[in-house]
């Protein structure tokens, strides 16, 4: 689906050069979920940034196989949702600016709420939400253009663990009925794995893959594979390479 070649990022802070990332590269096929687990600072959120063309300032190459729809959804909703706008408009944004009618975009709001079975009252606006709610809004606002890479930028972070639990389930749903290729950034190695079928391992700056790990558990993953021994050895197994990695 797309090729990172030879990247390299440097920002600029206070008269200081930071690098970030020095000749890195990773390579991405089409309908993957990719986790990619590294430590704070380490450039992650700079990683998406990158692959989704918000930022343009690097070296190097980023090489999609064809033109293709890209979403990300960021870390926080609390700034990504537009509190002005009902849920169905918040949903249906990128419908708006594709030019779609009004009539067409609350049509396809309520239709993706149906598909993935999930209840809100469309007409009412994001406050009456709680946090995970929001998050799933921003989800579904990136699925309703249909994109061919979801990017997730640690979508979990701030929200409680029955919340994160529904969360890890409905987005294994959408992936395994959508088919999307999807980068999933978490700092959290159990969210990772339970949603990955490849781990990508980052270090810290300048930032390298130390390894790349493959997951062969089956879907949907629930809780009792979260704590099958499969499971608990391919976390200490990545848990113990990073720590030899960064000598804790
Ligand atoms: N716009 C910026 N200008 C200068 N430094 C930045 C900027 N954005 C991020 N950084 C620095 O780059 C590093 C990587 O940031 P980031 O990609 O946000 O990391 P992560 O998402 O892995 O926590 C951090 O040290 C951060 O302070
Ligand atoms: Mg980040």
């Amino acid at each position: 689906m797309f090729k990172i070649i030879n990247l390299s990022k440097t920002y600029q802070h206070n008269g200081n050069s930071i690098k970030i990332f020095d000749d890195f590269n990773l390579e991405v096929s089409r309908g993957e979920f990719i986790g990619i687990f590294g430590p704070n600072g380490c450039g992650k959120t700079t990683l998406l940034n990158l692959i989704s063309g918000l930022d343009k300032l690097f070296l190097g190459k980023i090489k999609f196989n064809k033109k293709i729809k890209i979403s990300y959804i960021f870390q926080n909703y609390r700034e990504s949702i537009f509190p002005w706008l009902t849920i169905a408009d918040n949903i249906s944004y990128p419908l708006k600016l594709h030019g779609y009618t009004r009539k067409e975009q609350k049509t396809a709001a309520q239709e993706i709420c149906n598909h993935f079975d999930i209840k809100f009252d469309l007409f009412n606006y994001p406050y009456t939400l709680s946090g995970g709610q929001q998050q799933l809004v921003s989800i579904l606002r990136g699925l309703i253009t249909n994109p061919d890479i979801l990017l997730f930028d640690e979508p979990l972070s701030s929200l409680d663990y029955q919340t994160t639990l529904f969360m890890l389930n409905k987005i294994q749903e959408i992936w395994q009925e959508t088919k999307t290729t999807v980068l999933f950034i978490s700092h959290d190695i159990d969210e990772a794995i339970t949603l990955s079928q490849k781990i990508i391992l980052l270090s810290v700056k300048p930032t390298k893959i130390i390894k790349t790990f493959d997951n062969h558990l089956n879907y949907p993953r629930n809780t009792d594979v979260l704590g099958s021994s499969e499971f608990v050895e391919l976390k200490c197994n990545i848990l113990s390479t990073f720590t030899n990695y960064v000598k804790i």
